[in-house]
């Protein structure tokens, strides 16, 4: 009896597989589980099994008609799936060139807000280039001077990969190939994703948006920045807005600097937006270092340039008032789709 039931099972198995429609999948369960099938022919033989050995047959015997029970409702399921898309696709053919009717789909707030800087720069002159998002460690650290032993390069910080490339930290990792192609008369900004191996909470992703600009020439000045960084804001918030510089600490600028706008929600005077001091942080920046410029064989005794790296996602949690990064990728349409009209 042991023997015969594992013989039904394999053979159960093996015709299972070879279904391919629903009448098929009908005969097979009328041949296992009709009132004249397989499995009913088996109880029959179940009467005659000696009481000892009743319990584990009566086990396997069940463990059997349960499997092709289930096995024959799952494949019912997929086939039915399967034959209603076909239906459908028959029935009503799609037509690619109708119109949406319940709505149109929206940009991602980043992408808007990317945008619409990108558009202040370029009405003032500036080009906009793409970074890579793999890069060499060559290109996000030695180009822009950052120190060999600096931490930055740890495995903590930098998603390394296995072919010593790593996923860019930040946009600076195209300054040098970019200062390569333009020169040393170059006005640029480059947006780009990028990725730090972060610890995830409101105000840090590991995955986010920055926007780079660098602008190199003769005699340009911390105030060609200022007054660049103020079109910007005005440009992006519709009035003017006052910037301010706090010293910083970058190893690819000299003298580094935090900028910080006067809150665009209270005009400077403190609210909720701006922790009640009047002032946001906005962008990191600073001249260019001579190392940097070097390296892109540009010669730094004749020519000076300052760069700034804007974290967009910053900006845009500024703008739609957003507290939290990681709904910016968070993929849920229904919430980012609400800022397509606030901003
Ligand atoms: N790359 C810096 C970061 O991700 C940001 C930055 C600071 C960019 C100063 C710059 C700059 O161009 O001048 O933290």
């Amino acid at each position: 009896m042991k023997q015969k039931i594992e013989e039904l099972n394999k053979e159960f198995d093996e015709n299972v597989a070879k279904v391919d429609s629903a009448e098929g999948l009908e005969n097979l369960r009328l041949e296992y589980m009709g009132k004249k099938g397989k499995v009913a022919l088996l109880m029959q033989d179940f009467k005659n099994v000696k009481d000892e050995a009743k319990k584990e047959i009566g086990m396997l015997v069940n463990a059997l008609k349960n499997k092709i029970e289930t096995k024959i409702s799952e494949f019912k399921e997929k086939i039915t799936d399967k034959l209603n898309e076909k239906e459908e696709f028959n029935a009503k053919p799609i037509d690619f060139s109708l119109p949406v009717s319940d709505g149109v789909g929206s940009l991602h707030p980043r992408t808007i807000i990317l945008k619409e800087v990108e558009d202040v720069f370029v009405s003032m002159g500036f080009n906009v280039e793409d970074g890579y998002e793999i890069e060499t460690e060559y290109n996000n650290f030695d180009a822009v001077n950052v120190p060999a032993n600096h931490p930055a390069r740890d495995m903590q910080d930098t998603f390394w990969l296995d072919n010593g490339e790593l996923l860019k930290t930040h946009t600076s990792a195209a300054q040098n190939r970019i200062l390569r192609k333009y020169g040393p008369h170059c006005k640029v900004i480059f947006p780009g994703r990028c990725f730090r191996n972060e610890s995830l909470d409101a105000g840090h992703e590991n995955t986010f948006f920055q926007m780079e600009g660098i602008v190199v020439s003769e005699n340009v000045s911390v105030s060609n920045l200022i007054y660049f960084m103020k079109e910007m804001l005005k440009g992006v918030f519709k009035k003017d807005i006052e910037v301010r510089l706090r010293p910083g600490f970058f190893p690819f600028t000299e003298p580094s600097f935090e900028l910080d706008a006067s809150c665009a929600f209270c005009g400077g005077k403190g609210c909720p937006s701006c922790g009640g001091s009047g002032w946001i942080e906005l962008c990191p920046c600073g001249m260019i270092h001579p190392n940097v410029l070097r390296n892109a064989g540009i010669d730094p005794e004749k020519y000076t340039g300052f760069a700034f790296g804007l974290g967009a996602d910053r900006l845009v949690m500024l703008k739609t008032g957003l507290n939290d990064i990681r709904h910016l990728n968070s993929g849920n349409v229904k919430l980012l789709k609400q800022f397509k009209t606030k901003i």
